[in-house]
């Protein structure tokens, strides 16, 4: 039995990590986890308890008391082929993805003891190794013995164009304007912040896809993912 590894995929907002790293644990039956879901949670959890102020100001010493009582998990993919993020059992997985979520996570994320609480988590998602995760700071932060990591990157205009018609295949009305505005304010506030922040491992291998298709993508991700397997599969001599 070849042994399990773990995969971490960082990179900004809407680089399509998401989509190859669900497609990477669809093909290797490893788990997938979607990191940012659960930042995202967390937001949704504060918009719906009045923990977010009519300016946009979240109330975080409310915030940090509630964490204990803000459960997440991952139903597994079903019919539509994707893996559904439950909030305290509730299938949020829609909401999670509006603006005023999205609009909302980053101030959210950049709080030391709601990132303390979800790295926890993770960390255990992945004791068993067999996992593909993707986020900010998961080769740094959650899983810095991840045998494959992976920095993807692509331009915040490209990465607004992706996000864009994502939103509008799923009738949201939004101007391109707004996506390509919250993926830049998005992009400042996850790599400027104190905890965390967002960057490339020192042992992660950038991936810049801009001119890559989905399928290209794939073949050269699964590719890394047998090196990395034949690699901790051959004892060290
Ligand atoms: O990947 P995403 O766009 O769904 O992530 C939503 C937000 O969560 C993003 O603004 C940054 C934050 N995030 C984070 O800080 N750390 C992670 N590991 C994943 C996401």
């Amino acid at each position: 039995m070849d042994k399990k590894i773990i995969v971490a995929l960082d990179g900004y907002s809407s680089s399509g990590k998401s989509t190859m790293a669900r497609e990477l644990a669809r093909r290797t039956g490893y788990v997938y986890v979607d990191s940012g879901a659960m930042y995202r949670a967390v937001t949704l959890y504060a918009l719906r308890h009045g923990l977010v102020t009519q300016d946009d100001a979240i109330r975080i010493p409310e915030l940090i008391e509630a964490l204990p009582s803000i459960d997440i998990s991952f139903a597994p993919a079903g019919a539509d082929g994707v893996q559904h993020t439950l909030l305290n059992g509730e299938d949020v997985e829609r909401e999670i993805r509006d603006m005023r979520v999205s609009n909302l996570v980053s101030p959210v994320a950049v709080i030391p003891e709601v990132r303390a609480r979800l790295t926890q988590l993770q960390k255990d998602f992945g004791k068993e190794r067999g996992i593909v995760m993707d986020g900010r700071d998961i080769g740094t932060t959650v899983f810095p013995d991840a045998e494959l990591k992976v920095f993807v990157g692509a331009s915040a205009e490209e990465r607004a164009r992706r996000r864009y018609k994502e939103l509008l295949d799923k009738g949201e009305k939004v101007s391109f304007e707004e996506v390509y505005a919250n993926v830049v304010e998005r992009d400042r506030i996850d790599s400027t912040r104190e905890v965390s922040p967002l960057r490339k491992a020192d042992d992660a291998i950038e991936l810049d896809n801009g001119d890559m298709t989905p399928e290209q993508q794939m073949e050269w991700l699964l590719e890394r993912f047998r090196e990395r397997t034949e690699q901790s599969n051959t004892p060290a001599r």
